[in-house]
C-alpha cells in the first residue's frame, strides 16, 4: 500500500468511529472542565449527592442533559449548567465521560456483573 491508500484508510476508520459516538469525547473533554468539580475527573464524583456518570451509556447521559435543557427533567443546578450548551456540546459531554472508566463498570449497575 502506498501512503496515500494508508492516509485515506486512516481517516476513514477515524470519521467512522467518531460518527458512531455521536460525540467527540476528545472535543467533550476540553468541554467538561465545568463539570469535574461536582463529577470528578474520572467522572467519579466527589460527593454522594452527584451522581457518578463515568462509563455511563453515552445516550443515557445525552438524554439526561436535553431533559434538563428542556425542562423535562427538574433540577436547578443542572439546568443551570446545560444552559449555555449546544446540541453538540451536550452530545461531545455525553461521548467524552461514556467514554471513562468510571464507577459503573467496575460495580453491580452494568449487566451481567455481580
Ligand atoms: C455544582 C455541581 C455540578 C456541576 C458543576 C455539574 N453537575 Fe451534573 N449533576 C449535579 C447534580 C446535583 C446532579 C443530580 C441532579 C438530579 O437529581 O437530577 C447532576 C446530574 C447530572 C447528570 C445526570 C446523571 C444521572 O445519572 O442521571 C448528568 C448527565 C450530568 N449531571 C452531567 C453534567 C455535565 C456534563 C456537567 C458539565 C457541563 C455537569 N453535570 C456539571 C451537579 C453538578
Amino acid at each position: 500500500m502506498n501512503r496515500t491508500i494508508v492516509a485515506t484508510v486512516i481517516s476513514i476508520v477515524l470519521a467512522a468511529s467518531t460518527a458512531q459516538a455521536g460525540g467527540d469525547a476528545a472535543a467533550g473533554k476540553d468541554k467538561a472542565a465545568a463539570c469535574v468539580a461536582c463529577h470528578g475527573e474520572a467522572g467519579i464524583s466527589v460527593a454522594p449527592i452527584y451522581p457518578n456518570i463515568g462509563g455511563q451509556y453515552a445516550n443515557y447521559l445525552l438524554h439526561s442533559l436535553q431533559a434538563y435543557k428542556s425542562g423535562d427533567r427538574q433540577n436547578a443546578i443542572m439546568q443551570g449548567m446545560v444552559a449555555a450548551l449546544s446540541e453538540q456540546d451536550m452530545e461531545d459531554l455525553a461521548a467524552h465521560f461514556s467514554s471513562l472508566e468510571g464507577a459503573l463498570k467496575e460495580g453491580s449497575l452494568r449487566p451481567g456483573k455481580h
